[in-house]
C-alpha cells in the first residue's frame, strides 16, 4: 500500500496528533505526515510535531474567533498544497473551514468529534451526553462539509457512560477511544 500524505491541523493539546504520529513512526499506519499547522502559536500540537521531526507552522488566524480570515484560509490551502498534502486531518482544530478549504480538498478533510454523531454536535459533546442520561456515547470520524459536525460518517466507536462518570472521566475515556479510532479511519484512505 502506498503511504498517503497527510496534513494535521489543530489548536490544542495534540493527543490525537501524537497517536497518529506514533502509528506512522511505528509503520502501522500507511501515511506520511507532511505538515502540522496550528492557529495557536504555543499549542501542544506544534510541540509534538517538533518532537516527531514533522514540518510544522503557525498560521496567524486573523481577527475572527471561530473561522479564519479569508486571506489566512487561502494561505492555509497554499501551505497544504506546498507540502503535497493529499488528506487533511483535523485534530482539535477549533475554526470552521469555509469554501477555500472545502473546494481545495473535496472529500479529503476529516474530523474527529467526541460523540456518536448525529447526536450531540457542537462544543463539549461529552457533557451533553452525560446530561442527557444516555448510557452510551462515543466518538465519530467524519468528512468535513459546510455544516458543523454534519458531514458523512466514516467510522464510530462506542464508549459506555458509567454510573459514577464525571465530565472529566467520561471525556478521558472517549479520548482513549479517539486515539484508536482516528488512525484506523485514516488507514481507509491508503491506496
Ligand atoms: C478531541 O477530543 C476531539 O474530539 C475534538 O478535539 C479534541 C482534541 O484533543 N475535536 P487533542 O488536541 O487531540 O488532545
Amino acid at each position: 500500500m502506498a503511504a498517503i500524505g497527510i496534513g494535521i491541523l489543530g489548536s490544542g493539546r495534540g493527543s490525537n496528533c501524537r497517536a497518529i504520529l506514533e502509528r506512522v513512526r511505528a509503520g502501522t499506519l500507511c501515511a506520511e505526515a507532511r505538515i502540522v499547522i496550528s492557529d495557536v502559536f504555543d499549542s501542544g500540537i506544534l510541540r509534538i510535531a517538533r518532537e516527531f521531526g514533522v514540518p510544522n507552522a503557525y498560521l496567524p488566524p486573523g481577527k475572527f474567533r471561530t473561522k479564519l480570515e479569508p486571506e489566512a484560509e487561502l494561505a492555509l490551502v497554499q501551505m497544504l498544497r506546498g507540502a503535497a498534502v493529499e488528506l487533511v486531518v483535523l485534530a482539535g482544530w477549533m475554526r470552521v473551514l469555509k469554501k477555500p478549504m472545502l473546494e481545495a480538498f473535496p472529500h479529503r478533510i476529516l474530523n474527529i468529534h467526541p460523540s456518536l454523531l448525529p447526536k450531540f454536535p457542537g462544543l463539549e459533546a461529552w457533557k451533553q451526553a452525560l446530561a442527557s442520561g444516555e448510557t452510551v456515547t462515543g466518538c465519530t470520524v467524519h468528512f468535513v462539509e459546510a455544516g458543523v459536525d454534519s458531514g458523512a460518517i466514516i467510522a464510530q466507536r462506542e464508549v459506555a457512560i458509567l454510573p459514577n462518570d464525571t465530565a472529566e472521566t467520561l471525556h478521558a475515556r472517549i479520548q482513549i477511544a479517539e486515539r484508536e479510532l482516528y488512525p484506523e479511519a485514516i488507514s481507509q484512505f491508503c491506496e
